[in-house]
């Protein structure tokens, strides 16, 4: 039931908070990760396996990417990530010291399933991330963490995506300790910063006229481009996912370092551009890249809307609009950078008359390869 809202988006949107309140609950003891429920993926098993391979679909394979990033930082690990139809077509190297993880909301895309079989059929160990209880991609998999973000209706991917990033988040950890690359301390500054961000997430929610107002006034834009870097990267292909889906426009988003190799060629006079910002205290001086990166397109006549942390006052010369998000570590940013994101679809397809829910074309799950 939809409630009081207008659409089952709106609703699910607006469950993000408990979403990923859900997604944690339970599985943090002492501000440790506590995931038990992996049953024979014990910490033997996950010591023993040498690389990860994480498969997914459309916006779980977005999630897979941030899950990457933070993977690798915090477990020293190499992870893959594969879109699901295209990893048993390019015979990956798996064997039975690899750690298949799978995405999906629904348990049931057929993509996926695939994957996961394949896997299986070369001997690897599997670990599902699901949103729904019981589904077959859940059941095939030695083991599933599920998100619990609760039923999905609306065709667009909203509070799952959060869930799913914040469950690969918690695996990220878990293999951090269980493997020895990360200290006690290291992890519980990580949790203590997941544990904000349902009230982080309300915080952002309860102000949205300004993304509305914005979504009005783009109604008859015709392309959208979304750059982003680090994890702000899959956020940007989110964002363009997002808007594609809803409002039948183009949107393509772009790793930002990627600008200068060509996409650049795309900006003139109007273009709009959301540009995710790396917090200024991401390591390595990303922040100050991108608001290079911010420069060069608006020299070149673009409309920026930065995504920056509350604070970033280097970006203000130089965006025409900047939307807020609260202060996290930096690898967790995506669950706030996203939600601007999904509002703008929501409310660009909303402001055009669309039906927000079944957007033409899409199924909520694709159970055909
Ligand atoms: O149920 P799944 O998570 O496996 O679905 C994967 C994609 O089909 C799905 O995320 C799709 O891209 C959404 N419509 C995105 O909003």
């Amino acid at each position: 039931e939809k409630g009081g809202w207008s659409s089952f988006m709106a609703k699910e949107i607006a469950e993000d908070p408990e979403a990923v309140a859900n997604t944690l609950r339970g599985r943090l003891v002492d501000g440790l990760p506590s995931l038990g429920e992996l049953g024979s993926l014990d910490d033997d098993a996950l010591r023993g396996i040498d690389r990860v391979q994480i498969v997914a679909c459309g916006t779980a394979a977005y999630s897979a990417l941030v899950g990457k990033y933070a993977m690798e930082a915090w477990a020293r690990i190499p992870v893959e990530v594969d879109l699901a139809h295209e990893y048993r077509y390019r015979d990956p190297i798996v064997d039975e010291r690899t750690l298949v993880i799978s995405i999906s909301q629904s348990g049931e895309t057929m993509d996926t399933k695939m994957a996961v079989q394949h896997a299986i059929a070369q001997g690897a160990r599997t670990l599902s991330i699901c949103n729904t209880q019981g589904s077959t991609i859940a059941r095939a998999s030695e083991a599933v963490l599920y998100t619990h973000a609760g039923p999905e209706v609306a065709v667009a991917s909203t509070k799952a995506f959060l869930a799913q990033v914040v469950a690969l988040l918690l695996t990220g950890l878990h293999l951090g300790r269980v493997r020895g690359a990360m200290a006690d301390d290291a992890i519980r500054e990580v949790t203590e910063a997941l544990e904000e961000l349902p009230e982080q997430l309300r915080t952002l929610l309860a102000d949205q006229d300004e993304i509305r107002e914005l979504a009005q006034w783009m109604s008859d834009t015709r392309s959208v481009l979304f750059l982003g870097r680090h994890v702000g990267y899959p956020v940007a292909l989110e964002g363009a996912l997002k808007l594609k889906e809803l409002s039948y426009i183009h949107a393509e988003g772009f790793a930002a370092g990627e600008l200068k190799h060509g996409p650049i060629a795309l900006i003139e006079p109007g273009q709009v551009v959301f540009v995710v910002v790396p917090s200024p205290r991401h390591q390595q001086g990303l922040h100050a890249k991108v608001v290079s990166n911010i420069q060069e397109i608006r020299a070149r006549g673009a409309r920026v809307i930065a995504v920056a942390e509350a604070g970033d006052s280097a970006v203000l010369p130089y965006a025409n609009q900047v939307l807020r998000i609260p202060l996290t570590l930096p690898l967790l940013e995506p669950v706030l950078s996203v939600v601007p994101l999904h509002v703008f679809a929501l409310e660009l397809a909303t402001a055009k008359g669309l039906d927000v829910d079944q957007p033409r074309n899409l199924a909520k799950s694709v159970t055909v390869e």
